[in-house]
């Protein structure tokens, strides 16, 4: 089966994750922002960066690799921060295959992501490509007994994630990120309009 994602077009993305019913975008970035001054990284990796929501916040030098599975989000995250940001690289790989052997990160930026790949794997590799002492961000939509975890904001082509959609459970990831080799940091919650919520986990890779 094609990753619906594949068939999400980018204005239908972002005008989903910005409409007044859910402020996700801008929520992301702001955790994004908060997330580099907590941990003032110098390398970094933006794992389902869509087209570049929170790379405003980075300083000219910084270095980022950005990855995702749609190339139409990749190239429009190219035109609009590869003259601000000019060691920005972009890697258009499914993270369920994706294995990366260059040198490793001070930061893993994850934010709803989890919902869409197989999560200890994805953490196996996370693990391998932080430094010791580097940081994994994780943020993971946490349940809600009164809204769908697909709000409804007239953007159809979203429907398409229905049956990849999967929430993760806080408990369950955070046990998953210790077996990987984590402990963890700092954990809080975002509170979205539509009681939506967002959890934030900041884990640390053991030296
Ligand atoms: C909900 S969006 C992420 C939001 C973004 N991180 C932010 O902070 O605004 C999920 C992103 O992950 C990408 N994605 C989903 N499954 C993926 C996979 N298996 N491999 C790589 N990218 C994937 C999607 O294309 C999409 O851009």
């Amino acid at each position: 089966m094609e990753n619906p994602w594949l068939n999400i077009p980018a204005e239908d993305y972002e005008g989903h994750m910005s409409s007044d019913k859910v402020l996700q975008l801008q929520a992301l970035s702001k955790i994004f922002s908060n997330v580099i001054a907590k941990t003032v990284p110098h390398s970094m990796m933006l794992l389902g960066c869509a087209a570049g929501n929170g790379l405003e916040h980075l300083k000219e030098n910084e270095k980022i690799i950005c990855v995702d599975i749609n190339p139409d989000y990749i190239e429009l995250c190219r035109k609009r921060f590869s003259s601000s940001l000019p060691n920005i690289e972009f890697v258009c790989a499914d993270l369920n295959n994706y294995e990366r052997l260059d040198e490793q990160v001070d930061l893993v930026h994850a934010a709803l992501i989890f919902e869409y790949v197989d999560v200890e794997s994805l953490l196996k590799k996370i693990f391998n490509w932080l430094k010791p002492g580097g940081h994994l961000s994780a943020v993971i939509q946490l349940e809600s007994k009164t809204t769908p975890a697909i709000s409804e904001t007239g953007y159809d082509s979203l429907k398409l994630l229905s049956p990849i959609h999967k929430l993760v459970n806080p408990e369950n990831f955070r046990n998953s990120c210790i077996n990987a080799g984590f402990y963890e940091l700092n954990y809080r919650e975002v509170f979205l309009p539509g009681e939506k919520r967002f959890g934030v986990l900041i884990f640390v890779k053991n030296k």
